[in-house]
């Protein structure tokens, strides 16, 4: 059997003396003129932050073009297909997007990935990043990736307006959401909107969050939390209660045309990560008039994180360029630039907290609070390898079907790898 294109590059890289740490530029080549990043951010709310950290790369950066190799689709789920089939076929991009923690760990034990804890060193990055995310990113003392961002995934979005002409303010529990349930159902409007698969699973995390707590949900993925026990199962026959109350029968194609149907006030809620303010904003609403959010149904105080990530794929066609690119997204310059845009908060410590305000000044207080406990997001990659979420979501594509929470906790359970 021949050498693949990668172990090629390698070789060739060892040849020429090439650090395999960070992928470096040999030196006397010609600098590399081009960068190819691989990212879902093609839709609303996300292409602008991809935009305005491309901007201040490319103000970095002036002699590198940008290639957007994006695949619109919520969550990455078409995205993801796409990066599989050209990772395998050995024809990586530059850089491809990720999230901090499990979800990378197959392309880790597959080999894909350079090792970048030279550009660690290089650039300060572990006396700057929460300690709690370096090591949510580190494998075997090795790290694969440059988080860009904090995500909050567990939050309910509403519109002042509707609530106010139903009389409603938002649930701080579940059972309170089936209470107004029946309010807002008289009423004519959805109580809580939804869309794809992957939103049921988002769904599904923080409503376990919310009932569990955060150490009976963490332990649903550590194995201290028993899937078949008494709370787990009552917590799903809960879910199955609410997603009775949403529109799943004519679900949304996407996260925001379901986030329309509160904005069109003919749903009264959605639960959706903090992408949705960078939505909102671009659709032209303020935050406290336009449009509000609180945490999630039993979730107040917890902060259900996740954090996009770049990487350096081994065989990247232009390393160099590459490199400059994770050190923009690990700058601060970047991320300030990135965040406010995109609805995140940043992943270093020491950034001008003056250009977060609206939503993002209270979440960037939240998440700097000691006392927030902080979980891992299911749904965006930090708790779970992409074995075991797949395996998830092929249990949860039954379970809202039949309802049938015994199967699903045991499918689950027996699925983790
Ligand atoms: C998440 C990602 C966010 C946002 C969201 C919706 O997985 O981390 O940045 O893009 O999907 O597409």
């Amino acid at each position: 059997m021949g050498l693949s294109r990668r172990e090629l590059l390698a070789a060739g890289a060892a040849v020429l003396g090439l650090s395999g740490c960070g992928g470096g530029e040999p030196t006397g080549a010609a600098p590399d003129r081009k960068v190819e990043v691989f990212s879902w951010w093609a839709g609303p709310g996300e292409k602008e932050g991809l935009e305005a950290l491309v901007a201040d790369f490319k103000a970095t950066n002036p002699g590198i073009e940008f290639d957007n190799a994006a695949v619109a689709g919520g969550a990455g789920t078409v995205a993801r297909t796409v990066l599989a089939t050209r990772l395998e076929n050995d024809d990586p991009p530059d850089s491809y997007q990720a999230h901090a923690g499990r979800e990378l760990s197959a392309h880790i034990a597959a080999g894909y990935l350079e090792d970048l804890r030279e550009l660690y060193r290089e650039q300060g990055w572990l006396q700057k990043l929460p300690a709690g995310l370096v090591e949510s990113i580190t494998v075997d003392s090795a790290i694969y990736c440059v988080p860009v961002n904090i995500h909050r995934s567990n939050l309910l979005w509403y519109s002042p307006k509707t609530l106010a002409e139903l009389s409603l303010t938002p649930p701080s529990t579940w059972a309170q959401f089936l209470d107004q349930a029946d309010t807002i159902t008289r009423r004519g409007l959805t109580p809580l909107s939804i869309g794809p698969g992957w939103t049921q699973k988002h769904l599904l995390e923080n409503v376990l969050l919310g009932e569990l707590g955060a150490d009976g949900y963490t332990g649903l993925w550590t194995g201290r939390t028993d899937w078949s026990g008494g709370p787990v199962q009552q917590a799903l026959q809960l879910y199955t209660q609410i997603l009775a109350r949403t529109d799943i029968a004519a679900g949304s194609g996407d996260w925001q045309p379901a986030l329309d149907k509160v904005v069109a006030g003919t749903a009264a809620y959605n639960l959706m990560g903090d992408w949705a303010d960078a939505y909102l904003r671009t659709n032209g609403l303020a935050f406290t008039e336009g449009y509000g959010v609180v945490a999630s149904p039993g979730t107040d105080r917890v902060y259900n994180f996740l954090s996009d990530s770049f990487t350096l794929p081994k065989g990247a066609p232009h390393p160099g360029a590459a490199r400059k690119w994770l050190i923009e997204c690990g700058s601060v310059g970047g991320q300030d630039a990135f965040n406010p845009q995109k609805g995140s908060v940043p992943a270093r410590t020491d950034t001008d907290r003056s250009k977060y305000t609206g939503y993002l000044a209270a979440a960037l207080a939240d998440w700097a609070d000691p006392a927030t406990r902080v979980v891992g997001s299911l749904t965006h990659g930090v708790v779970v390898d992409t074995i075991w979420s797949t395996k998830i979501d092929t249990a949860l594509a039954s379970f809202v079907q039949d309802k049938n929470a015994a199967a699903f906790a045991n499918a689950v359970a027996t699925a983790r790898s």
